[in-house]
């Protein structure tokens, strides 16, 4: 109720035919909430299978959490209205591709590229596009290596390809992102010129400090 309540504030007016088009769209969205939690489900599972089948081959795990989320039917709206596209559930499908997000939060630097690798090379998944903001880190100093795969899923009667966003990232790219991206909200994203430059430098360092944890763990490995 609440969200068809939000339907109708966003196309500002209330016809019967524009209260028709809003129950659609509300149908439709629940659809999509359906396909898209199916998909990201999907990939959840797969990560902890590589995740389980790593630490019992070698005593470690590479993943070191999993967190998941599926843009609020408000979120799409508003990205849609933002990009000018039509409001309509196949609208967002077509052209939304991070409706479902998965973020991988890594221990080591390798770990990242071992399970990209891993997701990309499988005959299920396709993968779409890949964004490496770890080799080019962003003006802001983010860094994460960002993929959109296309998982099937297998409903009742049909098959549907359905993009899922996958951000993997380390331990410490994930707490300088975390904090960077509070900092920027509670700012409204007016952050001053000197502390957006610091905030990079110390994206720097911290990219420092994960390379030689990468290396401490190779050598103790090799002992
Ligand atoms: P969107 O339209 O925002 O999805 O842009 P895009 O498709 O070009 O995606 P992009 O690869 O820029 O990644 C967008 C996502 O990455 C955001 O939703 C954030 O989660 C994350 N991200 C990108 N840049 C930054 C940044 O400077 N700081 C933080 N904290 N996160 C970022
Ligand atoms: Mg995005």
């Amino acid at each position: 109720m609440e969200e068809q309540n939000f339907y109708l504030e966003t196309i500002g007016h209330a016809t019967d035919a524009d209260r028709d088009m809003v129950e659609t769209l509300f149908f439709e969205f629940l659809e999509l909430e359906h396909l898209y939690e199916s998909a990201s489900e999907i990939v959840k599972t797969q990560l902890n299978i590589y995740d389980n089948e790593f630490s019992m081959k070698f005593q470690r795990n590479p993943i070191h959490g999993i967190e998941s989320r599926i843009k609020s039917p408000q979120s799409i709206v508003q990205k849609l209205q933002k990009k000018g596209y039509p409001l309509s559930a196949q609208s967002a499908q077509k052209h939304l591709m991070d409706i479902a997000g998965i973020r991988v939060v890594c221990y080591y630097i390798n770990d990242i590229y071992a399970i990209a690798e891993l997701l990309s090379t499988r005959d299920d998944f396709k993968l779409v596009k890949i964004k490496d903001y770890i080799q080019n880190p962003k003006p802001s100093g983010y860094r994460s290596l960002h993929m959109i795969v296309m998982v099937p899923v297998y409903l009742a009667t049909t098959r549907k390809e359905v993009p899922v966003e996958i951000q993997i990232r380390t331990i410490a790219m994930d707490f300088w992102a975390s904090l960077e991206h509070q900092l920027r909200y509670k700012t409204n994203s007016i952050v001053p010129d000197d502390l957006r430059a610091e905030l990079h430098e110390l994206a720097g360092t911290i990219s420092q400090t994960d390379l030689r944890m990468q290396s401490i763990y190779e050598q103790i490995n090799e002992l």
